[in-house]
């Protein structure tokens, strides 16, 4: 009877509205726990080894006697009775099914748009589970064995085929978007999750880290992005796709080349609806922790997975060097591509953040206090035997953090793409 309340609530969890969920759980509490008291003496007597009733339950290869079936009920009362708040908590907390954790994921990885750091929790949660990686050949004419491709979406001749036996589950190298291109090579239940970053800040990121020649070797002065940016056409390269500072991040979204040419209000509008049918979430690198914690519910990872250091966070912060004060306004009307995405997966963000109720706040606290506690215990450089362990949650059963966490959160891009190539194709070359 007891074991078919649990089901019930965790049914009524993921089907029914809120407040009616709320009222329901309220009623079955109540009702179970007046169970509980009018079978107390019987409970009492039970007075079984805890584990022998344990290891009674999870056999499954039999089925059990009446015996066995009365005793297993006992013993679900005992729990229940020892916590029976923190059941219903869990019932009827979201994202808290381990058991169906999505492993067929496509990351838009997004030029300068802190996507480094998203990645890295890609390449971990694969890498611990022997997953198979979309992989560019080692070789290839960007010279980085990290990206795909600067210019086009996946093709049979920039990535690698499968290992034998095998199917791709994870993408999160460069590469441009493109829905079919990526439904091509990847499963039919792929989670498709992109990137963004405000749009000036890009901007100044990539001036700071491409230095692109046809503004710093052009354009005279100190200040060459500024004369840049008050007439970017007349010293943009010629073709949209050359250029890394056009719209770039609406570019490796793959929108249409003749928008960045003339901008059609109304097809934009259309390009941001079919994007968010087929992304389930656009993280917001300016919301960096909300969106790896609504990306950890719909993934239905654990908290250990997801937990990340800042990475390639630029040390030398000259970027604003580049830069005058009234650049903003003109990159402004120059980036409008890149302006309407942004916004507009921002307020998406900011409304799936609302749809996950109050509870949302109180993950994002725990999860903060758990990134301090790491980056802590990381930046400490520990010893191989050493651990930090984190407590246990609403969210999270308790784990620990290992010299070898630390080591792979921190690990570089393009190291840990050649790990996974090495054990994927068996050489660091191919
Ligand atoms: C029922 O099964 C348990 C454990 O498998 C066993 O100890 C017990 O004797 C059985 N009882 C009956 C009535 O068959
Ligand atoms: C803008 O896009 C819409 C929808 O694709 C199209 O119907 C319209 O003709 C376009 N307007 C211009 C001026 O190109
Ligand atoms: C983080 O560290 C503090 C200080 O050691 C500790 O009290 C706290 O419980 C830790 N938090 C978690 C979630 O483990
Ligand atoms: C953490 O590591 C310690 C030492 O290896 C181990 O005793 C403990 O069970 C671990 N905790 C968890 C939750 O895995
Ligand atoms: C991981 O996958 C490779 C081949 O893709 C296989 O050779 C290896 O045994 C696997 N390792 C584990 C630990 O499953």
């Amino acid at each position: 009877m007891h074991v078919a309340y649990l089901q019930l609530m965790r049914w009524l969890a993921r089907n029914v509205k809120r407040k009616t969920l709320w009222f329901l759980l309220f009623c079955i509490i109540f009702f179970v726990i007046f169970t509980i008291v009018h079978n107390i003496d019987m409970t009492c007597q039970g007075n079984m080894n805890w584990d022998k009733r344990e290891s009674t339950m999870n056999d499954k290869r039999h089925a059990p006697n009446e015996t066995t079936v009365k005793n297993i009920v006992r013993s679900k009362m005992v729990v229940l009775k020892e916590s029976t708040v923190e059941s219903s908590i869990l019932a009827s907390t979201k994202g808290l099914d381990f058991g169906n954790e999505v492993r067929h994921v496509a990351f838009l990885k997004v030029h300068k748009a802190a996507s480094s750091t998203a990645q890295n929790i890609f390449l971990r949660f694969g890498w611990a589970r022997n997953l198979t990686f979309v992989l560019s050949p080692a070789k290839n004419k960007f010279g980085y064995p990290n990206i795909i491709s600067l210019r086009e979406s996946l093709t049979n001749s920039n990535i690698l085929p499968t290992p034998k036996d095998k199917s791709f589950d994870i993408l999160c190298n460069h590469v441009m978007y493109s829905k079919s291109a990526f439904d091509y090579f990847l499963p039919k239940d792929t989670m498709y999750i992109g990137i963004l970053r405000e749009p000036y800040e890009q901007y100044k990121s990539t001036l700071n880290y491409f230095h692109p020649s046809y503004i710093f070797n052009r354009i005279l002065g100190n200040f060459p992005a500024s004369s840049y940016i008050r007439d970017p056409k007349k010293y943009e390269p010629g073709s949209v796709i050359s250029s890394w500072t056009n719209n770039r991040q609406a570019l490796e979204f793959g929108f249409p080349l003749h928008l960045f040419h003339k901008f059609n209000t109304s097809e934009v509008q259309l390009i941001l609806e079919k994007l968010a049918s087929e992304f389930r979430l656009v993280i917001i690198a300016e919301l960096m922790e909300e969106s790896i914690i609504l990306m950890r519910r719909y993934l239905h990872w654990s908290v250990k997975d997801v937990v990340f250091l800042d990475k390639n966070v630029a040390i030398n912060k000259k970027e604003s060097d580049l830069v005058q004060s009234n650049d903003r306004q003109f990159y402004r009307q120059w980036a409008k591509l890149d302006y309407e995405l942004y916004e507009f997966f921002f307020r998406k963000l900011r409304s799936q953040i609302r749809d996950e109720g109050p509870d949302f706040d109180q993950e994002l606290l725990l999860f903060k206090e758990v990134r301090k506690n790491t980056s802590i215990f990381c930046l400490n450089n520990p010893n191989k035997d050493e651990f930090l362990p984190i407590k246990k949650s609403k969210w999270s059963e308790p784990f620990n953090i290992t010299w070898e966490d630390c080591r792979l959160m921190r690990m570089g891009e393009i190291t840990f793409v050649q790990m996974i190539r090495e054990r994927q194709y068996g050489s660091k070359d191919i």
